[in-house]
């Protein structure tokens, strides 16, 4: 199937992680999917916003008053995507969400999109900041929601331990995106 006029939202919160973003950007526009990046303020810390706009291009959406659309939440949760994605999710995105806070961008699109179209969180962080139970209630919350979490595996973390937190591979988490579109 095609995925040709399939539109993908990918949010990137602060993370060291935010790097492979990159890559599941690339991944998806090649297969054909549109992509448009939104990206906290301190995701922009890790990556450049000319790397978002080179890899989807399109302008990066950051700011809910400074955007291409006038009302970019609307826009971009209600008419725009198809799907959307926060990769990396930072502990502090997973708990503003669980919050229903829409003080940002990213969280009005989420209150906007009102699981219209499907909401997938990849987490990546520290493993006690994972285990930690602000972000393992807010997980569940959002689950119940309707929110997809995806699978955190184990595995060796930028701080130098090795356990949970560690974000999906670009690679899994696009396969499970054309989960969708199949
Ligand atoms: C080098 C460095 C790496 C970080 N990596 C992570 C991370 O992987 N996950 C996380 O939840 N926070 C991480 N943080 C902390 C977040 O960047 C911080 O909580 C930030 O406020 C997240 O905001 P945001 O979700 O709006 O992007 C890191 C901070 C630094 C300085």
């Amino acid at each position: 199937m095609s995925n040709t006029n399939k539109n993908i939202l990918i949010y990137v919160s602060g993370s060291i992680s935010c790097f492979k973003s990159c890559s599941l950007i690339s991944l998806l526009t090649k297969d054909g999917f549109d992509v448009r990046v939104a990206a906290s303020r301190d995701a922009l810390k890790f990556v450049g916003k000319a790397s978002f706009e080179g890899l989807s291009h399109h302008k990066l959406h950051t700011d809910m008053f400074d955007d291409e659309f006038e009302i970019p939440h609307i826009e971009l949760a209600q008419k725009w995507a198809d799907l959307i994605i926060a990769y990396p999710a930072s502990a502090d995105c997973i708990n503003r969400l669980a919050c229903g806070l829409a003080d940002d961008l990213f969280g009005a699109i989420c209150l906007a999109n009102n699981y219209k179209k499907p909401l997938l969180i990849a987490p990546a962080m520290n493993t006690q900041m994972f285990l930690h139970p602000s972000v393992q209630e807010s997980l569940k919350k959002l689950k119940g929601w309707k929110t997809v979490i995806l699978e955190s595996p184990q595995g060796h973390l930028a701080c130098g331990e090795s356990g949970q937190g560690r974000l999906l591979e670009p690679e899994d988490a696009f396969n499970k995106i054309k989960e969708y579109f199949a």
